[in-house]
């Protein structure tokens, strides 16, 4: 297997696919992956592997897809965390098989994909994605898209990762071990490009921090998703590169800016 950094650099969402199924052999590595999923958070995440047209599947968005991935989560705390990491674990998986796939929050139409999921009334589906064979070239609209929300771009790190104090920016030649699994985190997928991640890095100690811009609907907080994401490129990264340690909830009681919410934290072991 490739190392996860170097997945992490060929991720680009997929909106346009080759029009073939899934291949017999990338369908059962994919169903044995989403079995075996599990996330630092203790919340089970559960997928499933849908055929499109049995269950008319379809976004406005994807073009040639014939299978998709939704997973459900109970409605509990760190549900969103939880579903946002281990999604994200799915579709870097599928990327070392050669698949493409692009999480889908407002995309699709949700009722059809709940009931494909047989989502019970204490459960949620924050989010699914298409899963296939990456067409050559991208549709017009997908173009169109990718220009309108600078999906290639991310904030830069003064922006997003500090040192000590919320703001105080911390420099990537300043963050030591932390260095490689922040620059990946970085370079995350968040819905509408948003990057809600701040950071605050503090000995052995990463306050992971949710600023919050887009508003909160009746799926709940949609930037939670964003943050389980973040943390899962952070924490792939940091555990290739041997980092010890592990995420606790530990806020520091930082002052931070208003619509700032404490996510989590990460403790590196000595
Ligand atoms: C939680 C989440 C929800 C998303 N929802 C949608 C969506 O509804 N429709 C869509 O076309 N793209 C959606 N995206 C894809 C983002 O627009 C995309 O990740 C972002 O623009 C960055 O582009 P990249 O993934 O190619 O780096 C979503 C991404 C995430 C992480």
């Amino acid at each position: 297997m490739p190392p996860i950094t170097d997945t992490i650099l060929r991720r680009v969402s997929v909106r346009t696919f080759e029009d073939r199924p899934l291949a017999d052999e990338d369908r059962a590595d994919l169903e044995a992956f989403i079995a075996g999923i599990e996330t630092p958070f203790d919340v089970p995440v559960t997928f499933r592997l849908l055929d499109a047209e049995p269950h008319s599947l379809k976004s406005p968005v994807i073009v040639g897809a014939h299978s998709y991935v939704a997973a459900k989560v109970a409605r509990v705390h760190g549900a969103d965390l939880a579903c946002g990491y281990a999604f994200e674990c799915f579709c870097l998986h599928a990327i070392e098989r050669g698949l493409g796939s692009v999480m889908l929050a407002a995309s699709l139409s949700r009722k059809t994909f709940e009931q494909a999921m047989e989502v019970a009334p204490n459960e949620v589906m924050p989010v699914a994605s298409p899963v296939g064979y990456p067409a050559a070239k991208r549709s017009l609209r997908e173009s169109m898209m990718r220009k309108a929300i600078k999906s290639d771009e991310r904030l830069p790190w003064e922006q997003i990762f500090f040192s000590g104090a919320y703001g105080t920016p911390l420099r990537p030649s300043d963050a030591g071990i932390f260095s490689q699994p922040l620059e990946m985190m970085r370079l995350a997928p968040s819905a509408a490009n948003r990057q809600p991640w701040r950071v605050v890095v503090d000995g052995d100690m990463v306050h992971f921090y949710e600023e919050r811009t887009l508003k909160e609907s009746a799926l709940g907080d949609i930037q939670k998703v964003d943050m389980g994401i973040a943390l899962s490129h952070f924490d792939l990264v940091r555990q290739e590169a041997g980092i010890t340690g592990g995420f606790v909830p530990s806020d520091p009681g930082l002052t931070t800016p208003s619509g700032v919410e404490y996510i989590t934290s990460f403790n590196a072991a000595r």
